[in-house]
């Protein structure tokens, strides 16, 4: 049996008004000077304002980034990192979903490597010159999707090309994850939703995906069996239980995924590039058909995934009708057409998808063929 490693991530405080507890963290560390990273939206919210007031009134001196896109660029993290030199600042706190958190961490990364952005994209080996020490570093999730908080990677684009591109470090890890479900109380339905399906995915996808990970299966189980008992809850009537579940789901997700993603991400990918579908929408309209493409040949998984699901049919078109339906009960949309795709868009898209770095993991292989064959009953 060959060797393998393991990974888990860091310190998280979980819990609600967890992030209450940020201030004394900071005294605690001698940080005194961070700068907060969120988005503009965000940056208007109560909570955001209370965060900060509370930071204030422990005498901290506090610097507010952000100008940041909804997909984030890459001059974006170079104005951050203008506002932390500007500012003097000592560490870094991301604040908000995906997008924030994804500039927070390449803020974090260019503190110290001052060369070009985009020299250390991991797709073409550049996580090797990430070499020096980088700020302190807390994430404070605000959505239930993603997981960035607990993640080692950031997705910026081009600024003019809009190509992803990923900065990968094991030192980009957040040193504490404060998780406090209150934050995402107010969260819209439909962000809730994509956000939802997002984490779902991730759990399902680290679930099949081929490596040698049994420590992650388990946790991918879980975190399917919370999202079953809490998503439609959270979309339709939110209680304090279901954001809670949600938050830690979406978070056992993103820990999961260190196994690997799947068809589901390769074909979602392409429309937040080409389209700029939300992530998380892309991959809740194309999971169910993602999952009917995997089930031949992991019917034994698909059983144990319909179990988690507490579904009565436990067969892979069980699980694949259920996820019909939930996207009909979140209101999710169940074609690619409703969401923007149309016929022209499915060589470029397939193309794309084929060359995506998540498919290498799924179960079974995916051709090119198998994309576009999967964008058109999808269409
Ligand atoms: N680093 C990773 O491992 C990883 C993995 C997948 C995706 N991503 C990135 O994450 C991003 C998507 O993240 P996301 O799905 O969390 O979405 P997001 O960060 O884009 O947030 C979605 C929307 O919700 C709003 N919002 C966030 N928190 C809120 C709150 N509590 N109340 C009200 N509104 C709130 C935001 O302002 C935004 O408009 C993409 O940029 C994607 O590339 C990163
Ligand atoms: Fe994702």
């Amino acid at each position: 049996m060959p060797i393998s490693q393991f990974n888990f991530p860091t310190l998280i405080r979980f819990g609600e008004g967890v992030v209450a507890e940020l201030p004394a963290y900071l005294i605690k560390n001698h940080l005194q000077k961070p700068l907060v990273v969120t988005d503009p939206t965000i940056a208007g919210l109560p909570f955001f304002k209370l965060i900060v007031s509370g930071l204030q009134a422990s005498g901290l001196s506090i610097e507010v980034f952000h100008n940041i896109h909804k997909n984030p660029v890459k001059s974006d993290v170079y104005n951050g990192t203008e506002a932390f030199d500007a500012a003097e600042s000592d560490c870094i706190i991301g604040i908000g979903g995906g997008a924030a958190i994804d500039v927070a961490r390449a803020i974090l990364l260019r503190i110290n490597h001052r060369e070009d952005l985009f020299k250390y994209d991991d797709l073409i080996g550049g996580d090797v010159y990430v070499t020096n020490e980088v700020p302190h570093f807390i994430a404070i999730p605000t959505t239930a999707g993603t997981g960035s908080e607990v993640g080692r990677s950031a997705i910026i684009a081009d600024d003019l090309t809009h190509q992803k591109k990923i900065l990968f470090s094991p030192k980009l890890l957040a040193k504490i994850v404060f998780a406090d479900p209150l934050l995402t109380m107010d969260l819209p339905p439909f962000i809730t939703a994509a956000t939802g399906m997002d984490a779902l995915t991730h759990n399902m996808e680290a679930f099949l995906a081929k490596n040698y990970h049994p420590i992650c299966e388990g946790i991918a189980l879980e975190g399917i069996r919370l999202i079953a008992g809490a998503l439609e809850q959270a979309v339709n009537h939110p209680t304090l239980q279901s954001r809670s579940d949600m938050l830690l789901a979406s978070m056992m997700g993103a820990i999961a995924f260190q196994k690997g993603l799947g068809v589901v991400h390769s074909l979602a990918h392409p429309m937040s590039a080409l389209l700029d579908t939300h992530h998380g929408l892309a991959n809740a309209v194309n999971l169910p058909y993602g999952m009917r493409f995997n089930i031949a040949g992991s019917e034994e998984k698909f059983r144990r995934m319909a179990e988690a699901l507490q579904i009565q049919n436990k067969t892979g078109e069980g699980v694949v009708d259920y996820l019909f339906e939930l996207n009909a009960r979140i209101n999710i949309p169940t074609k690619l057409r409703e969401v923007g795709v149309e016929v022209k868009h499915l060589d470029t898209l397939a193309d794309l998808a084929f060359a995506d770095f998540a498919h290498p993991n799924n179960p079974k292989p995916v051709s090119r063929n198998d994309f576009k064959t999967l964008y058109e009953s999808a269409l």
